[in-house]
């Protein structure tokens, strides 16, 4: 997960061992996590491959199966994972994780607190953010999905930055040890506001709070709570837009002379289409909005918490 040699050096050429956890990309949006094991095949739709033959190559590689079909073996970045992981409950994605690490100022050496851990999506990223002196201690009342939250940072290869707790923080607020020592404390609970007030001991002066919540009524109760203790108190909402890029040939034009976009399977066109609506042999490079852009998602609250001096 995080690029370290055997020397434990940041590197970014570490080779596939056996035993690594490795994503296979198809593509953008047909992957999966393997762990490598040299005895072991991978089957799909391009053929058999040999886990044999990926161990030694870097992660990155193209490799190939018995029939010439190929795929590619990358590291599980966070990035990656969140995209792998199995849900055992609703996560958070890419744009909102990278908003809010840059917003609660998460950065190597940070100690941070997160509640619920659900499918540690969030804490695998806030594990990278704060490595390799910081810590994330993470708390879900759910006994289980702690547990396999456990398996999955050790799989990922993050555990030793991770601490995994399973307790009520809505009911019991989070363990009085971390008082005034937190920089961040990140709150994903159905009732966010009743770990407010704990959250706020934690912290140290001016360190920041950030909840995310779905329901606009979850927003406005948690802002509530945060107005005594917390100042610069915001909300967000991350949407994010993806786009396609690609190259067309003997595109067709609309009626303006703009370039349009043709479906992604290669279609013939007739020749009264071509005439009337005009044509042109060239190429282009095309781009629009994909049609498979994630919604909303949920509120990202921030709020710091005030120095009383
Ligand atoms: C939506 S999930 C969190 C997902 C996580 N942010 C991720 O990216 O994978 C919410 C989690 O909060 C946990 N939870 C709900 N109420 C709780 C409470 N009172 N104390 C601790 N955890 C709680 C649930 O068990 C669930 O796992």
């Amino acid at each position: 997960m995080l690029p370290s040699d055997s020397t434990k050096k940041l590197s970014f050429t570490r080779c596939i061992k056996d035993g690594d956890l490795v994503v296979v990309y198809e593509r953008h949006n047909v992957m999966k996590a393997v762990k490598v094991c040299e005895t072991a095949v991978l089957q799909n739709r391009f053929g058999v491959f040999k886990h044999s033959d990926w161990i030694g190559n870097p992660f990155g590689s193209k490799v190939f199966s018995n029939k010439g079909g190929f795929v590619y073996l990358l590291a599980p970045t966070p990035e990656l994972w969140t995209l792998v992981l199995s849900h055992r409950t609703q996560i958070l994605y890419i744009a909102d994780i990278s908003f809010l690490i840059m917003y609660m100022e998460i950065v190597p050496g940070c100690l941070v607190l997160e509640s619920g851990t659900g499918s540690g999506s969030l804490t695998t990223s806030l594990a990278r953010a704060v490595a390799p002196t910081g810590r994330v201690h993470t708390f879900d009342f759910h006994e289980q999905r702690a547990a396999s939250a456990r398996e999955d940072f050790e799989k990922t290869g993050v555990s030793n930055l991770i601490t995994v707790g399973v307790r009520d923080i809505q009911g019991e607020g989070f363990p009085v040890e971390f008082s005034g020592l937190v920089d961040s404390v990140f709150l994903d609970l159905p009732q966010p506001w009743l770990a407010i007030p704990s959250a706020a001991k934690m912290l140290k002066p001016d360190g920041i709070l950030c909840s995310f919540s779905p329901c606009i009524e979850q927003v406005q109760q948690s802002s509530e709570m945060l107005r005594s203790k917390f100042t610069d108190i915001r909300t967000f909402e991350v949407l994010l837009r993806s786009y396609e890029v690609r190259e067309v040939k003997n595109f067709l034009v609309d009626e303006i002379g703009s370039p349009k976009f043709p479906p992604r399977k290669r279609r013939q066109c007739s020749r009264e289409e071509s005439n009337a609506q005009g044509s042109s042999s060239s190429s282009t490079i095309m781009a629009r909005p994909c049609g498979e852009a994630r919604g909303h998602t949920g509120y990202l609250t921030f709020a710091r918490l005030k120095c009383l001096f």
